[in-house]
């Protein structure tokens, strides 16, 4: 087989600064060793998030043009509807600026104290908006996703047993709704298989509970299921996705991601009641339902994104190029959790640096150290984002259960020679490793200590 490229050619293109290492030096000083706290001119490569980055394509940026602005009944939100529609099959499509106020509106007209939310995994945000308003956030994703050096091609599969349990337990009049994060970005952008939806969507039909999708990345999703499960290998990866969706009651979504958008999002069911009730919401938090929190331009944009994320040769070159940077620093000895996720490879730190202990933040040195090396930024996903203070004794913490540190790749971003380049920096962290010295807090805010938190090495 030749090369997997980039199936696109390159139109408008923003410069990114080289910068030399001792100004690397300089600036990870400056920001207590906290990549956050670096300004973006300062990065060469970021790898931060993949939601909100990525590149638009000419078709895109054109249809920004003809964005319609009209308050009420505007003729893009039309044609966004009518894609949301075709794609999800759902009767209520309801435009938000981002995931998260999807999120928030549905939680705010169905959760409350009593009620519990069971999910693969939820997002940070998923759990945030249900506990909240001090509902339960409950993951239940198969124990799989617990072994990071396991290679197995569902990882991301709830576990139907633990659900049935669960359901039993709290009683099913307690759970508004049952949720399926695709893919399940915090157990490592792993896929959910058409099966497991499936079942998923019998079981809690069965006890009347409808289904929810966190459907933020569910391209990548329908992409692995034509290449990991039995039956979809010669299926249109938009019917695949359509199926998808025809098991789900409704989604949230963010646009940032799979809809190739820099900003939006979008709220779809078909519960008519449900509905009215989360427009009222939406007209008090985002706007008049026929554009949310979004600009005519924006919804446009998203349109066209949405049909171009189901381009299989998109598809095909976006799980190869986040495959080759994993398999480029497994090649090296860096260990990431397998196999490769949709979006982003997650580097196990705790494995990488054992000489690093917990308390000090191995995963935290290492994007210091990636920064130095290659100007990357990565997110540490560890004790620094979840630490607890530990009860019994209130200078010590609890760490958190893996050391991780998230590559997300930006879609339609970087080429290939970036990601070549960006493994060659690696090396250089791979050859300095041993010498590695891990951090403590120099300063920490009471909540969400990762954003601002300063640090120095030990
Ligand atoms: N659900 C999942 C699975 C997500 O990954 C995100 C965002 C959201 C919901 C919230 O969407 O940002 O549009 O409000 N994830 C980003 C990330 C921030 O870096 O993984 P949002």
């Amino acid at each position: 087989m030749r090369t997997i490229i980039e199936p696109f050619r390159i139109k408008v293109v923003e410069p990114i600064r080289l910068s030399t290492r001792r100004e690397r030096e300089k600036l990870l000083r400056e920001a207590g060793y906290n990549v956050f706290l670096i300004d973006a001119e300062h990065i060469t490569f970021d790898f931060l998030t993949d939601s909100g980055t990525g590149a638009m394509s000419a078709a895109q940026w054109g249809r920004l043009m003809v964005g319609d602005e009209s308050y009420a009944g505007s003729t893009s939100f039309r044609r966004f509807e009518k894609v949301v529609r075709e794609l999800t099959g759902k009767k209520h499509i309801i435009p938000t600026h981002q995931g998260r106020a999807a999120e928030s509106i549905l939680f705010s007209v169905t959760v409350d104290e009593t009620k519990y939310v069971p999910n693969n995994c939820h997002f940070d945000t998923t759990r945030a908006n249900v506990e909240f308003r001090k509902g339960h956030a409950v993951d239940l994703v198969v124990d799989e996703c617990h072994q990071p050096q396991l290679d197995a091609p569902f990882k991301g599969n709830i576990d139907l047993n633990k659900l049935e349990k669960f359901i039993e337990r709290v009683g099913p009049a307690n759970i508004p709704m049952g949720f399926l994060t695709v893919t399940n970005n915090t157990g490592g952008g792993q896929p959910v298989s058409m099966r497991n939806i499936r079942e998923t969507k019998e079981l809690l039909g069965k006890y009347g509970i409808p289904l929810f999708l966190d459907a933020c990345r569910f391209a990548e999703n329908a992409y692995f299921i034509k290449l990991r499960e039995k039956g979809y290998e010669n299926t249109p990866v938009r019917e695949i996705a359509q199926e998808i969706f025809s098991y789900a009651d409704g989604c949230t979504m963010s646009a940032k991601k799979d809809g190739f958008g820099n900003i939006g999002g979008f709220l779809a069911m078909n519960d008519d009641e449900l509905a009215m009730k989360a427009r009222n919401m939406l007209i008090l938090t985002e706007g008049f339902p026929t554009y949310g929190g979004l600009a005519g331009r924006d919804l446009e944009a998203l349109a066209q994104g949405l049909v171009e994320i189901l381009d299989e040769n998109y598809l095909q070159y976006r799980l190869a190029c986040v495959r080759y940077l994993g398999v480029g620093l497994n090649k090296m000895g860096i260990p990431t959790i397998q196999p490769p996720g949709g979006h982003a490879i997650y580097i196990d730190a705790k494995a990488f640096l054992p000489h690093i202990p917990q308390g000090e933040y191995p995963g935290q040195s290492l994007t210091a150290a990636m920064y130095l090396e290659g100007g990357i930024r990565a997110v540490e996903i560890g004790s620094v984002m979840f630490g607890k203070p530990d009860p019994d004794d209130p200078g010590k913490e609890i760490p958190a259960e893996m050391e991780l540190v998230r590559m997300a790749v930006p879609r339609r971003v970087y080429t290939q020679s970036h990601i070549d380049y960006v493994l060659e920096s690696m090396e250089g962290v791979v050859k300095t490793k041993d010498e590695l010295r891990g951090c403590r807090i120099t300063w920490q805010p009471p909540f969400l200590r990762h954003f601002t938190a300063r640090f120095e090495p030990v």
